[in-house]
């Protein structure tokens, strides 16, 4: 919408985990490295945790973009509210497991085969499970147990746990001790200082169009870093609620007021600043709708 007004060429704060948008924070340049890493020494077991838009499933794109260069067979699952069968049904359509995919024993048996095929040839197998959090408890059982195949060089499936804060508690329970134990990696996405949130929001401007923008001022994004605690989600949401409030006013750049009125309609909580009285809410000020 308001694209062509800032001369950008696509949307910069778009919510899908676009790895061409990606920012090499160190944190995610240490979480990819780790789980490239975990993957290709077969370490079995590597969890990837991290508060609600950290960039887990951007990770997990960029590692998949990994896999498909390395011609890495992976199955990926996203809907992690699964029960036991469509678990196996939908591993052995990802890993193309030619059987009965309705049946556990016949994919598990397929799986076996094909897993020590490619073992016999150096070839490793990845088992991605976002959302992880999610998972019943007898699903992340058969995860398991699908972890134990291993011949001597290691582990025969690499698997992936990434997921929200609560996944790391899961794995505190008495019943998964087991599973906590074979985790052999761990990574853990936290929010952006604000001196990367500049880089962040500077890097995405960049690689829609704006090389050298001055629509969001410095001073603007340090405030923009503490009011989101440098989680990418949000500072996505409130920059693309900015420009949007920007382009309406006609306005080239963004104002602390403009940000105060995005972040009460957001309703976004964070630390008050002392000394800086913000803007009071009034939803009957405006009436624009704002996409978060
Ligand atoms: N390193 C990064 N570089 C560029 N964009 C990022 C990065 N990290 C996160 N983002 C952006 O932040 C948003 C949220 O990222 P993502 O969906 O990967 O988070 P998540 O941790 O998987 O969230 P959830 O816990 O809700 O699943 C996306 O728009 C994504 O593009
Ligand atoms: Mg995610």
């Amino acid at each position: 919408m308001y694209n062509a007004f800032f001369g950008l060429t696509q949307n910069p704060f778009n919510m899908s985990p676009d790895p061409s948008f990606l920012f090499r924070s160190e944190q995610h340049e240490e979480a990819l490295a780790n789980l490239i890493y975990g993957v290709q020494t077969r370490k079995g077991f590597i969890a990837l945790t991290g508060e609600v838009g950290t960039g887990k499933t951007t990770m997990l794109e960029c590692l998949r973009d990994f896999l498909n260069t390395q011609q890495i067979a992976f199955a990926s699952l996203f809907n992690s509210r699964l029960t036991v069968e469509p678990f196996f049904e939908l591993l052995a359509y990802d890993l193309d497991l030619r059987c009965n995919r309705l049946s556990k024993t016949e994919v598990l048996l397929a799986l076996n085969n094909m897993l020590l095929e490619r073992a016999a040839v150096g070839r490793t197998t990845v088992l991605i499970v976002d959302e992880a959090h999610n998972l019943e408890w007898d699903v992340l059982e058969e995860i398991r147990l699908l972890g134990n195949l291993e011949n001597r060089r290691g582990k025969l499936l690499q698997i992936i746990l990434a997921g929200q804060q609560e996944l790391d508690r899961k794995l505190e329970a008495p019943e998964f001790r087991q599973l906590k134990q074979r985790i052999a990696l761990r990574c853990v996405l936290r929010g952006l200082t604000p001196l990367e949130t500049v880089d962040y929001v500077n890097s995405r401007l960049s690689r829609a169009g704006l090389k050298h923008q001055t629509v969001l001022p410095v001073e603007l994004l340090e405030e923009i870093a503490h009011r989101t605690q440098g989680i990418p989600r949000l500072i996505n949401a409130v920059c693309d609620n900015l420009l949007l409030t920007s382009f309406a006013m006609e306005c080239r750049t963004a104002t602390l007021e403009m940000l105060d009125e995005v972040t009460s309609d957001m309703r976004l909580d964070y630390p008050r600043q002392p000394g800086r009285a913000d803007s009071p809410y009034d939803p009957l000020k405006r009436s624009a709708e704002y996409r978060f």
